[in-house]
Order: C-alpha cells, then sequence, then structure tokens
C-alpha cells in the first residue's frame, strides 16, 4: 500500500476519488453532523468541479519530467507487458461494462415524474378561499351572465383587460403582449382552440384570482408570472373580465353540462 502511494498515477487516482466523495456525500452530509444546514450538490456542479480538479491533477504530474514518466508507467505496463496479460483482460472487459452501466443508469426511467412534463391546464380544485370568504369553483357559472349583464361586464371586463392584462397577453389576446417575450413560460392565448375554449369560465376565474403562485402540484415545476388578481380585483371584476376574454375571443365557455 505504501509503495502504491509513492507512485503519481496512485496519488492522482486517490486525489479524484477523495475529491468526488468530498463533493457527492461530503458536502451533503458532514455540515449536519456538525450542525449545519446542507443539501446535495447539483450533478452538473459536480461534473464542473471534477474537471477542474482533473485538469489540476493532470498539470501536477505533467509538470516534471520524472514525475510524468512515473505517472505513465504503470499505464504503459498494463497495456504492453505480458506478465500483466490477466490485469489487461480485466480492464478490457471492466471498463465498457462500466460505461456500459453508466449510460444505463442515466437513459432507464425511473418512477418519479420527469420535470419537463407539465400540465398545462391542471384540474381546479372544488373550492377556492377568495378573499377570506369559501368560494365554489366546482359547477358555478359566472353571475354577470346569468343576470344577463353581458354588455355591462364586457365595458368593465375591456377596462380592465387592457390596463392589466394586455402587457402579457396581447392587444389581439394572442399571448403575444409587449412583456411576453422575456417570459418563461410565455403567456398563454386566450384565443383560439385548445385555449380557455376548453374550459369552463370557473375555471378562467380561478386562473385569474389565483394567478401562477395558485397552481397545484401537477402545474409545477412552474415559474409562471401570472399575477394573482384578487389582489387587486374584486370578484365581480374578475367575473367581469373573465367574460370579456369569451366575448372579445368570439368564443363561448365550456359549459358544466359537458361534463
Ligand atoms: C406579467 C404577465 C401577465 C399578466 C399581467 C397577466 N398574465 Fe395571465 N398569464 C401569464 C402567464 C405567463 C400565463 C401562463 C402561465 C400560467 O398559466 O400561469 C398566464 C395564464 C393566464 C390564464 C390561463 C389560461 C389557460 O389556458 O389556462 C388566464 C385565464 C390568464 N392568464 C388571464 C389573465 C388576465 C385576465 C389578466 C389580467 C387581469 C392576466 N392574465 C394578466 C402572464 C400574465
Amino acid at each position: 500500500m505504501r509503495g502504491y502511494l509513492k507512485e503519481p498515477f496512485w496519488q492522482a487516482v486517490l486525489v479524484l476519488l477523495v475529491s468526488y466523495a468530498l463533493l457527492e456525500w461530503g458536502i451533503t452530509y458532514i455540515p449536519p453532523l456538525l450542525g449545519f444546514s446542507s443539501a446535495p450538490v447539483p450533478q452538473s456542479v459536480v461534473v464542473q468541479f471534477m474537471l477542474t480538479i482533473a485538469l489540476g491533477v493532470l498539470l501536477w504530474v505533467s509538470e516534471k519530467e520524472e514525475r510524468w514518466g512515473a505517472f505513465k508507467r504503470p499505464i504503459r505496463e498494463v497495456m504492453v507487458l505480458p506478465e500483466r496479460r490477466k490485469s489487461r483482460a480485466a480492464l478490457l472487459i471492466l471498463l465498457p461494462a462500466l460505461v456500459g452501466f453508466i449510460t444505463y443508469d442515466m437513459v432507464r426511467p425511473t418512477a418519479a415524474a420527469p420535470a419537463g412534463i407539465r400540465a398545462v391546464h391542471p384540474a381546479p380544485p372544488t373550492t377556492i378561499d377568495f378573499q377570506g370568504e369559501m368560494l365554489r369553483i366546482d359547477g358555478a357559472e359566472n353571475p354577470l351572465r346569468q343576470e344577463g349583464r353581458i354588455e355591462e361586464a364586457y365595458e368593465i371586463g375591456y377596462d380592465i383587460y387592457y390596463r392589466d392584462c394586455m402587457p402579457c397577453h396581447g392587444d389581439y389576446l394572442a399571448g403575444d403582449g409587449p412583456l411576453a417575450e422575456a417570459l418563461s413560460p410565455r403567456p398563454l392565448p386566450l384565443r383560439g382552440t385548445g385555449t380557455i375554449s376548453e374550459l369552463t369560465e370557473s375555471y378562467v376565474f380561478w386562473r385569474i384570482a389565483k394567478g401562477g403562485p395558485g397552481l397545484p402540484r401537477e402545474g409545477q415545476p412552474w415559474n409562471s408570472a401570472m399575477p394573482a388578481w384578487e389582489d387587486f380585483l374584486t370578484e365581480e371584476e374578475i367575473w367581469a373580465v373573465t367574460l370579456f376574454l369569451y366575448e372579445q375571443a368570439g368564443i363561448s365557455p365550456r359549459t358544466w353540462e359537458e361534463f
């Protein structure tokens, strides 16, 4: 063992192994033992650090001609010496197997949902807490439409839309307002197929009232810029702007009877 540790090759291997162990587990498990909080290091950061450390090790072993020769010796010996045939054969099997295993491990399906897939229209809650009061979403109709106050609601909704929503959702409700380019995820278009035409008015009410922060888990990971308008608009104003969206886009809301 002592003899091995004098060899630059094994020293390099040791440095790499210890660094990897520290990055992968040390940072996660040692601070909590000392009473500090900690979190796992992201894989991409581990890779970056390992590349940097490997580069440093390479600089160190190649710095002196003598050390470089000593570093290469064990590698050369395993590759060419007849008496090292067994190690050579073992390496020829183990290395491809290792690469194969790592590749398999990376592409293997896991039970966790892939982060990229998220529901754009997640199921709405049955009730919400709207400005401190319980409001039913499930089965709810737009009261302004029911009371026949369509024109009045359209006017109110028009003003709200062009004041509050246009910068993101666009003049033409196409999801392309002046701020849209800067946002990811982008504001959704509110006209056309596959948009609010597939939703009930109470669903749209819920989305406007609660915005991005109110999206349930299946709508995440999600950093929607959609504001929670319950902080700025009254219940009637939100129903009005909801009605405005449908009238303006020339589509009718999905009704609860269709379910
Ligand atoms: C700061 C930009 C921004 C503003 C302002 C904004 N929205 Fe949004 N809105 C978004 C983004 C981004 C999304 C897509 C992500 C999401 O669903 O949360 C969205 C989604 C929506 C949806 C969901 C559509 C669907 O198909 O599920 C509705 C409805 C909506 N907005 C209505 C409005 C209304 C009404 C206003 C004005 C009162 C408004 N938005 C103001 C950014 C904005």
